[in-house]
This record gives C-alpha cells, structure tokens and sequence, in this order.
C-alpha cells in the first residue's frame, strides 16, 4: 500500500482549517488513518480570509510530512472551490463557546455558516458526499446545512456525537477497570449539549444506578465544559479524534454500535425533521441503520424528551434559515 496504491485520490473537504481541531485532524487524515492506508486524498481546505495566512503555515508542515497518501492540497477561502468535487466533508470551521457558555449560545453566530456552507455543498460537491458537522452546536448545524442542499440526501448529513461516546466509555472504563474494548452496546440519545442522555441500561454492565444517575450522566453531559475551565479552551485533540473515528465507521464500517447524530426517522417517537444521536450500526460506504430495538426506561425516556425539546427549541430558532424541510426528503 502507501505511495503504490492505485486508488484514485479521493477529495476531502476540512472547513477551519488553520484552527485548533483542524491541527490535530489534517495530519491524520492524510496518513490514511480516515479513509484507509491505502485510499490517496487531495485535502480542500477552507479559511476566513484572515486566516488564510496561518493556513499556509500547516500546509507547509503536512509538505514536510511527505505523506506518500496526500495527493494534493487546495487552500481557499471560496465555497465553490472548498468543496468542489468532494466525497467527505468535515465543517469544523466556527466559533467555539468559552466559559460559562452553552453549545446553544452559540447559535446566533455559527447558524449562518451552515446555511452558506449547506448551499455550496449542494452546488458543488460529489452527490454521494458525507458530511459531518463538527462545529456547535453541531446537530442543529447539520439541520441547517441539510436543509440548505435540497440534491443531497439528508442521510448523507451528520453530526458529531462520538465524542461523548467515547468520553462515557473511558468513564465506565475507569469505573469498572476493564479495557474500553470490552464495553459494548453504549449510546449517547438527544443531542450534543448538558440535556444528551448517555444510556447504559444495554451495556450488560454491574453499575450502581445512583452513581449512574448521579456521577456518570452529569460528568459525560458536562465534560466539555468541564475541559474548558481547566485547558481554556475547547477539546481540540480529542474532538479531532472522533471526527476520524466517525469519518471511518461511517465510510468503512464499523463492528461496534457507535453513536451519531443522523436525521430521526420516527425512531423511539422522535419525528422526522431533526439531527438526533442514535445508537446505529455502520455498514460502510456511508450506509448505516438505527439500531431500533434498544429498551429504554421510563426514565431514560423522560431525559431524551427533554433532550428532543431543546432540539426542537433551536430548530425554531433558526427557522428562516431552514430552506428545503428535510422531513419531506427523507
Ligand atoms: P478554532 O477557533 O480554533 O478554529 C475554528 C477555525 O474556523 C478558525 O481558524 C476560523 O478562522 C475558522 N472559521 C470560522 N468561520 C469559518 C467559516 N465560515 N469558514 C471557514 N472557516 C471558518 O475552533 P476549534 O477549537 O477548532 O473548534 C471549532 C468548532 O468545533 C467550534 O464550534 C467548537 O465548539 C466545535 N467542537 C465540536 C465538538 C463536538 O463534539 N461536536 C467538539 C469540540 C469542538
Ligand atoms: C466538546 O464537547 O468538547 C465540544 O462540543 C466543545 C464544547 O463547547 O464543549
């Protein structure tokens, strides 16, 4: 494999490029561990104007790499060019929250990214692309940018969750002192903020149901804040992570049930028309499936509703931004 592959370099499209994510991604990406070791990319890469200088500093460090997979680098601050032709697309670029902020909040500021990014995706990039949504808050982006490409199907459109997948793994992990390999059938329900409900009630596990309630929940639902108040900003390496982790499962399978924000499909009583975090299986080349038969409890239940109304809440919020409804297309 490596530089002798034949594959036909793939274009994969990383919005935010010169920011804090986007150093701990771009590397990975073009060392293959997204897409294969043996699948060449060419890396789109978009910035604000401004930033455009900095870019072309992490440019010239992925040159010194001399990765045999990267094929190619396009730098640019126009949509047309980000995401002509792209297979994936990862929007990371927006503003991150600072303390003692919502995901939420953030809302006003970012929503118009994704509109502008969703209109652009739809006129130029490949129609099968996946893309996921990175930047906060990360499913009701997703909502705008689906609903902002009437050609591509809604289902092609994420929204990254699998970082508090994994951030309930390593909690139970640490918990029960065994390898987070051996955790299996956990999910992360709702959305990507303080109300999501990671749900262990399928795991098999021996867990202590108020240090579940009490401890596990809160700290899983909390930890990004929490990460904030000790680094000063934002999860940058760990967040880069499991964007490539999803980007993976999602192109190339996975065997483990992983957690993604998708389009709700009436599922466990949420209705079409918003991006909600669903234990689903990936079957790879961007095919997955819900796993629908998951038994939730009243309580469970009553958090996830809580979860979907705040879902419901934001989407009202950007409603002018929202063109063609994803629930029709579905
Ligand atoms: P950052 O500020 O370090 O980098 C963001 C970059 O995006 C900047 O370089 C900025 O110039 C660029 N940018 C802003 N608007 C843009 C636009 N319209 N087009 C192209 N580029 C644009 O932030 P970061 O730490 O990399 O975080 C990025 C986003 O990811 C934030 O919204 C953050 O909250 C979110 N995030 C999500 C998760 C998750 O689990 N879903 C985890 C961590 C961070
Ligand atoms: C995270 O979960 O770490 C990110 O969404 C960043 C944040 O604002 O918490």
């Amino acid at each position: 494999v490596g530089y002798a592959s034949r594959k036909k370099p793939v274009r994969v499209a990383v919005t935010g490029a010169a920011g804090q994510i986007s150093y701990s991604l771009l590397f990975r990406i073009a060392s293959g561990e997204m897409l294969g070791e043996d699948q060449p990319v060419i890396l789109h890469l978009l910035e604000q104007p401004e930033a455009l200088k900095a870019l072309e500093g992490v440019v010239m460090e992925l040159e010194d790499c001399a990765f045999p997979l990267l094929r190619g680098v396009v730098q640019t601050s126009d949509l047309a060019e980000a995401f002509k032709s792209v297979k994936y697309a990862l929007l990371v670029g927006a503003k991150p929250r600072t303390k003692g902020m919502e995901r939420g909040d953030l809302l006003r500021d970012n929503a118009k990214i994704f509109s502008a990014q969703g209109k652009a995706l739809n006129d130029h990039a490949d129609k099968s692309c996946l893309t996921l949504v990175v930047g906060n808050p990360a499913n009701t982006n997703a909502l705008i940018a689906a609903s902002n490409a009437p050609d591509l199907a809604p289902e092609n459109f994420s929204a990254m969750t699998r970082l508090d997948h994994n951030r309930a793994l390593s909690q139970l992990s640490a918990k029960l002192s065994i390898g987070v390999e051996e955790i299996k059938n956990m999910a992360i329900f709702g959305n990507h903020s303080a109300t999501q409900y990671p749900d262990v009630s399928q795991t098999g596990l021996t867990l202590d149901d108020q240090w579940t309630k009490a401890t596990f929940v809160p700290n899983v639902q909390n930890r990004g804040a929490e990460i904030i108040k000790f680094r000063g900003s934002s999860s940058a390496a760990s967040a880069a992570d499991s964007a490539l982790k999803h980007m993976h499962d999602w192109a190339l399978g996975s065997e483990e049930i992983v957690s993604m924000a998708i389009p709700s499909d009436g599922s466990y009583n949420v209705a079409k028309g918003l991006y909600v975090s669903y234990p689903v299986k990936c079957h790879g080349q961007g095919k997955y499936t819900v796993v629908d038969d998951w038994k939730l409890n009243d309580y469970a239940k009553q958090k996830i509703d809580l979860s979907i109304k705040e879902l419901q809440d934001e989407k009202k919020a950007v409603g002018e931004l929202l063109k063609s409804p994803i629930d029709k297309r579905q």
